[in-house]
């Protein structure tokens, strides 16, 4: 019992009172952790540990296991649970899987059976620590390939990294987003949209590092030129909002 708790609410600080069916959960999820869960299509046992997805229903693991193949060099498994996906991609000959998760538990617990099933070598759990873009920067429809590194309509690309940090981050983890106020210098944005981008996906700025430019501009007619001279580019560090504010 006492290592059941142990794994379930780490080491004990003190007194710790446990309402009983709560108590019968963290021995139920003992056990199952100590003999772990037969998985039928892998012909394999998975442990799951305390508070990650069991695979006890198995429909959706036989689901993935009887899709059509494709050639696959390297698979992303998100939200690994306990692994049990990445395992058996591997299993169906994926050359390199990243499994990836939000929780700390759930990465835990999917390396520890990615270890028992001797897969660490082609199997890496991950929960990224930094995430870094630096997207287009200036509004606007992109008419090349080229283009498209400059100019972004919307801003979706901030948007959408903005959006998908808090799922691919650990609780602790830093985004960096690199911007320059050339937009808002040419009314292209308002000078509190980024702010806003990072409210709304439940982000507080750590802080700021600003860049002046430093190369020369060169051609002197450049309608833009005297913008350009000034553009500030500022590196903006973002963690998560105490309250994960603006989170879907
Ligand atoms: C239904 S379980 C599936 C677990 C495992 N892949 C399996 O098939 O047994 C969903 C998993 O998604 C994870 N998860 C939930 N929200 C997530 C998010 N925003 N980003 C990544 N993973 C997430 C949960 O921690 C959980 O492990």
């Amino acid at each position: 019992m006492a290592e059941a708790c142990r794994q379930a609410y780490g080491p004990a600080a003190g007194r710790l009172v446990i309402p009983v069916p709560d108590l019968l959960s963290t021995l139920g999820a003992h056990q199952w952790r100590v003999r772990g869960v037969p998985v039928r299509a892998l012909g394999r046992t998975i442990h799951p540990h305390y508070g990650v997805f069991a695979p006890t229903r198995q429909e959706y693991i036989d689901l993935v296991a009887a899709a059509p193949w494709p050639r696959v060099r390297t698979a992303f498994d998100i939200g690994t649970g306990t692994g049990v996906l990445a395992v058996l991609l591997a299993d169906r000959g994926a050359g390199r899987i990243v499994a990836t998760g939000i929780e700390a538990l759930a990465a835990a617990c999917a390396r520890d059976n990615v270890g028992r099933l001797g897969l660490s070598g082609r199997i890496r759990v991950e929960q990224a620590d930094l995430i870094v873009c630096n997207p287009p920067w200036l509004p606007g429809v992109p008419a090349s390939s080229l283009d498209a590194a400059v100019y972004d309509a919307g801003s979706r690309m901030p948007r959408g990294f903005l959006r998908e940090v808090p799922h691919r981050l650990t609780s602790g983890g830093e985004a960096w987003l690199v911007l320059s106020d050339l937009a808002e210098r040419l009314g292209l944005r308002t000078r509190g949209e980024p702010a806003g981008m990072f409210a709304a996906a439940g982000r507080t700025v750590a802080g700021r590092l600003d860049a002046r430019p430093r190369h020369r501009t060169r051609r002197r007619a450049d309608p833009l030129a005297e913008n350009r001279a000034a553009e500030i580019t500022s590196l903006w560090r973002l963690t998560r909002s105490p309250r994960g504010a603006g989170r879907a």
